[in-house]
């Protein structure tokens, strides 16, 4: 049977941090589907549809990744996609704590799917969406943080909300 996993997050924007784990997971499963989560409470830059071409766009060389959108349980997302695998990543303790609940709740309510987590590459621990999204509200070089085409579409935004 075809293994097949989930990688779900904001993605708000996706950063190399992302593509460190994005890469890795598929080298491990048939197919990886990038989930975009449509439905958080964070107020989020990007639109879902936004988030997923930049992400299509960065993954486009990795044959077995497919980027999707999704909103309610990221569980039924998995089912319904028939994947049996959640990739996480953790970057530091503080990561911990959230993600071992996260990872018990979707157990409780999906004892068939699992969980796997990957530390972050080291050199892109301190990263994350908002820290990069702070950088460049203030007009500061996010070109080591995030995908060129990437950078280009954060500092439009910013520039078009001033
Ligand atoms: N590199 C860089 N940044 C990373 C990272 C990495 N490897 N891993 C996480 N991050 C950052 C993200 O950029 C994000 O930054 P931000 O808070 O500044 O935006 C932050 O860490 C958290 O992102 P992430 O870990 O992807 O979580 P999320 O909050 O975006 O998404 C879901 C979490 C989607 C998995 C979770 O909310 C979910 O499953 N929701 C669906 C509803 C559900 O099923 N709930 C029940 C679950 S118990």
């Amino acid at each position: 049977m075809k293994k097949k996993a989930i990688y779900p997050g904001t993605f708000d924007p996706i950063t190399y941090g992302h593509l460190d784990i994005i890469q890795r997971s598929a080298e491990m499963v048939d197919e990886l589907i990038v989930g975009v989560l449509t439905n958080k409470g964070k107020s989020p830059l990007f639109t879902p549809e936004e988030r997923v071409e930049m992400i299509k766009d960065a993954v486009k060389d990795i044959p077995n990744v497919k980027v999707l959108a999704f909103d309610g349980l990221l569980i039924e997302f998995a089912k319904k996609q028939k994947a049996t695998i959640i990739i996480r990543g953790l970057r530091a303790v503080t990561d911990f704590e959230y993600e071992l609940q996260m990872s018990q709740t979707n157990r409780v309510l999906s004892p068939e799917v699992d969980t796997i987590f990957l530390t972050t590459s080291l050199k892109w621990a301190y990263l994350s969406s908002s820290t990069v999204k702070e950088v460049a509200a203030f007009g500061g070089d996010i070109s080591k943080f995030v995908p060129k085409k990437v950078a280009k579409q954060i500092i439009a935004r910013y520039s078009i909300n001033k």
